[in-house]
């Protein structure tokens, strides 16, 4: 991809929406050369539920998560702050939250830096990088809304797990791509997930 460093950042949290992580992955994995991913206790068990993979912190392993091994996938533990993503000087092309629960998006909104996951996304903000979160709440309450506020006006861009319908999906899977793919067209990263909206010619 041009201008691109080859490096990515993603976290999982406890919010809905393990398969959109799971895809998100195995996507990202095949573009990118170094992938760091870091994942919360909730996720981990959200993720059991949700796709009946089975992983914990002491068994997440690309297999167990993806369902097959790729060498740019390097899983970080978010307590562990001596991790390239805590710095500024690890030069990456953004980091993605999916799915990014409303506790995790209210830690990075009030700039707590508690862990490698909220610190790695105040680097984002303050270097001026992509930061990439994807929510997943119903309804949604004014905290939230404010906390999303928040991080847009710093200069997160918002993206909710909200697929649409306009492009006739068949399965889950559709839906998933769908969400997957605007995730991928943020980074300006290349995919064939859902074809380019064409209006028909009258
Ligand atoms: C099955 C399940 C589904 C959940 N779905 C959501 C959700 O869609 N959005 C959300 O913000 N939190 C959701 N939660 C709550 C979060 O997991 C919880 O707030 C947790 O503290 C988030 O922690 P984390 O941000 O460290 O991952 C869900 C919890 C469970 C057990």
């Amino acid at each position: 991809m041009p201008n691109s460093t080859g490096r990515l950042v993603v976290a999982i949290t406890g919010a809905s929406g393990a398969p959109y992580a799971v895809k998100f992955l195995q996507e990202a994995a095949k573009l990118y050369r170094e992938v760091y991913v870091m994942v919360t206790e909730q996720a981990l068990q959200v993720i059991g539920v949700e796709t009946g993979r089975g992983v914990s912190s002491d068994k997440l392993t690309c297999e167990a998560l993806l369902g097959e091994n790729f060498p740019s996938i390097k899983f970080a533990d978010r307590r562990n702050f001596f991790t390239p993503p805590a710095s500024g000087s690890y030069r990456h092309d953004g980091m993605v939250i999916v799915p990014c629960s409303m506790g995790t998006a209210s830690r990075i909104a009030a700039g707590t830096s508690d862990d490698l996951i909220t610190r790695a996304a105040d680097v984002c903000l303050k270097e001026r990088r992509r930061l990439i979160l994807v929510p997943r709440e119903t309804p949604l309450n004014l905290i939230h809304l404010r906390n999303m506020v928040t991080l847009a006006e710093a200069g997160a861009t918002i993206l909710p797990a909200a697929p649409a319908f306009y492009h006739n999906p068949k399965s889950i899977d559709d839906l998933v791509d769908f969400v997957v793919a605007r995730i991928l067209q943020q980074l300006d990263a290349p995919h064939s997930l859902v074809a380019e909206w064409q209006v028909a010619k009258q």
